[in-house]
Parts: C-alpha cells; sequence; structure tokens
C-alpha cells in the first residue's frame, strides 16, 4: 500500500499535537479514555461495505450517544482541546493519534502513525462494537467483520490492560488490573488466574479462554511480554488503518 501523503506543513502539526497529547494524557490520567475513544472510531468498519472505521465519525452526537459509547465524550471534549490549537488535523487523525500516545505514555510499544485519514459526517447504526455480554462467535463475527483475525481480537484486547469499567456507563465495574495505568502484559497475566482475585472479567475476556486458536495466545502474551509488544503494535496499526487507503 502506498503511503498517504500530506504536506509538511501537516506533519508539523501531527508532530505538536503529539507532543500537546502526551501533556494532556499525563495530567489528566486520561490514557484509558483515549484509547478507547480511538478503538470506538475505529472499530465500527465493515470491511464488506468499506463503511464506518477510524473517520471521525464518532464525534457526531448521533454516534457517540450509542450505548457503547457511554463516557467517551469526556474524551472527545479532551481532543477538542488539541484540535484548536491545530485545526488543519482532521478528526480522524486526532483520534488515532490520541490512541497511539495513550500506549506509548503508559509504557506500551511504539506504534507506527501514519497520517491522512480523512472524516466523515456519516455515523454507521448502533451495533457494531462487541457485546460484552456475549462468547466466542460473537466476538469473530465482529472482528471478522472489521478484517481482523483471532490474533488480532487477542493482542488488541490486551487494551483492557488499561483502564475500567464504570457502572454508570457499561453496567459493569472495576479495573482489569492492579496496576490500571500501565500497559503491560498483565491482563493476560490475570486472565489466567482466573475469577478469584477481584479483578473485571468481562464474558468476552473470559472467552479468550474458551477457544484454543484464541488461548495459545492468552497463554504466549501472559509468558512472553515482548511477543505481547510486537503483536499489539501491529494490531493496532491494523485496527489504526481499517479502510485507510492512500488520498
Ligand atoms: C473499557 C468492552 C475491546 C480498550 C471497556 C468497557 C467495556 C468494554 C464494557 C467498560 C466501559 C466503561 O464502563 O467505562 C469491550 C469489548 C471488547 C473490547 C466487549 C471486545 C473485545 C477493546 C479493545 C480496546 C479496548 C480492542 C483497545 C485496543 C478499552 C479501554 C477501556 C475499555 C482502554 C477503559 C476505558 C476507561 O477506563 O474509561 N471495554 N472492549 N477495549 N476498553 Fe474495551
Amino acid at each position: 500500500m502506498a503511503m498517504p501523503v500530506v504536506d509538511t506543513e501537516y506533519l508539523k502539526h501531527i508532530d505538536k499535537a503529539r507532543r500537546d497529547l502526551r501533556a494532556l494524557i499525563s495530567s489528566k490520567n486520561c490514557a484509558p479514555i483515549m484509547l478507547r475513544l480511538a478503538w470506538h472510531d475505529a472499530g465500527t468498519y465493515d470491511v464488506n461495505t468499506k463503511t464506518g472505521g477510524p473517520n471521525g465519525s464518532i464525534r457526531n452526537e448521533e454516534e457517540y450517544s450509542h450505548g457503547s459509547n457511554n463516557g467517551l465524550k469526556i474524551a472527545i471534549d479532551f481532543c477538542e482541546e488539541i484540535k484548536s490549537k491545530h485545526p488543519k488535523i482532521t478528526y480522524a487523525d486526532l483520534y488515532q493519534l490520541a490512541g497511539v500516545v495513550a500506549v506509548e505514555v503508559t509504557g506500551g510499544p511504539t506504534i507506527n502513525f501514519v497520517p491522512g485519514r480523512k472524516d466523515s459526517k456519516i455515523s454507521p447504526k448502533e451495533g457494531r462494537l462487541p457485546n460484552a455480554t456475549k462468547g466466542v462467535p460473537h466476538l469473530k463475527d465482529i472482528f471478522y467483520r472489521m478484517g481482523l483475525s483471532d490474533k488480532d481480537i487477542v493482542a488488541l484486547s490486551g487494551g483492557h490492560t488499561l483502564g475500567r469499567a464504570h457502572p454508570e456507563r457499561s453496567g459493569f465495574d472495576g479495573p482489569w488490573t492492579r496496576e490500571p495505568l500501565k500497559f503491560d502484559n498483565s491482563y493476560f497475566v490475570e486472565l489466567l488466574k482466573g475469577e478469584l482475585d477481584g479483578l473485571l472479567k468481562l464474558p468476552t475476556d473470559v472467552a479468550l479462554l474458551d477457544d484454543p486458536e484464541f488461548r495459545r495466545y492468552v497463554e504466549l502474551y501472559a509468558k512472553d511480554e515482548d511477543a505481547f509488544f510486537r503483536d499489539y503494535a501491529v494490531s493496532h496499526k491494523k485496527l489504526s488503518e481499517l479502510g485507510f487507503t492512500p488520498s
């Protein structure tokens, strides 16, 4: 795939916005919700109709009002502070950059970021993001629709190493790990320990233990953090570029 072309002035704004995002995310401790914003903008992609994806459409009230996006207006408003300083940057690029920076500043792998995404005003219908109460077939259906693989599903689920669930947003409660502001492989370590440790496990997290194809990656990532970081960086980049083709 050829690289999309953005001019050097745009690249300068991206560089500055990256710095501004680092400062904002560290001062507000908002890495988890910024990562969730990037994922929810991108995760609506449908590889068959080439609709949805990382196109900034989650900024539309119609879309951030979807039940699965509860709470994300907070992250949209944080990003607006950066957007007002760098109006040339598209929302689509800004949200994905925020996701990449969130992983980076919490100690996760460096994710290659290619700018040039276009904004869309068209929001997909509700129901494209995964439902946390479901199991293996649902997870596969949803991520295959995005064009992602079993390995991507497990690696990306490792995003739950950051943050927590909020009863008033999702009905679930609590963090997945003991250090929810540190990006490491503890999500997988805790998942393998089972239900006894008092940390959150969504049905879709537990589903990663039920399928043999999923489980082998859970076991690998729990014992080999470098393998997790390598695969996570690749899968996150894929997620951040769904449907993104050179202009
Ligand atoms: C939070 C579901 C995949 C990143 C949550 C919450 C739910 C959820 C229910 C709690 C929301 C709240 O109450 O605030 C799911 C399901 C997934 C999935 C069903 C399917 C596999 C992902 C992926 C990423 C991700 C792929 C990123 C790579 C996060 C983060 C939070 C979160 C960082 C914490 C947000 C915060 O602390 O405010 N997710 N998620 N999730 N999710 Fe996921």
